[in-house]
């Protein structure tokens, strides 16, 4: 990244947004099956943090899939390059996700974990982006909500750069 980036989101907003958000999620699956269902690569750091605040049990899987090219906008394929190995049917399923942007690839995932005949599927998004939304997904828990931007760091990547970062930051592609 050239250049000084302002910082959107800095680690401490985010360390304490995710504990909240472990918590109220905790509640909800007090006495639940649950698994935790990270969507790679973007939502690894997200997870390993939000789990790690988490109170209740749980079993981990990751599931893998690909809608992005090496640019900035969804292509709206989504393509399934790894699938979960825990068997999912009968369990309370919480999909964690880095950012939802047109809803594309979460809309995909809804229908081929309904397929599994989950007994329930909610969405936990890092990142809650608005502004492209085109199919109708309901994001069940998110950490922030932003209105446009493109955006890198907390695991979010440009090119698959940038994910290490801290903190979050919108990428300047000037
Ligand atoms: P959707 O299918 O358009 O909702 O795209 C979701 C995926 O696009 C996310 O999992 C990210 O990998 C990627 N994405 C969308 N917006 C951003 C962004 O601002 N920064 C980094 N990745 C993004
Ligand atoms: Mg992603």
């Amino acid at each position: 990244m050239t250049g000084k980036q302002d910082i959107l989101l800095s680690k401490k907003r985010i360390d304490d947004r995710v504990k909240e958000l472990a918590k109220e999620i905790s509640l909800h699956y007090k006495d639940k099956n649950l698994v935790v269902v990270g969507i790679l690569n973007g939502a690894f750091i997200f997870l390993s943090d939000l789990v790690r605040s988490m109170s209740v049990e749980h079993r981990i899987d990751f599931i893998r899939v690909s809608s992005y090219g090496k640019n900035t906008s969804s292509s709206g394929i989504i393509q399934l390059t790894k699938d979960v190995e825990l068997e999912v049917k009968g369990q309370d399923v919480l999909l964690v996700e880095d950012i939802v942007d047109t809803g594309n690839t979460l809309s995909w995932l809804q229908t081929h974990f309904a397929d599994k005949e989950v007994a329930s599927l909610k969405i936990c998004s890092f990142i809650n982006k608005k502004e492209r939304r085109v199919a109708d997904v309901e994001v069940d828990y998110y950490g922030f909500d932003v209105d446009k931007g493109f955006l890198v760091g907390y695991g979010l990547d440009y090119n698959e750069q940038y994910r290490y970062l801290p903190h979050v930051s919108e990428l300047n592609l000037d």
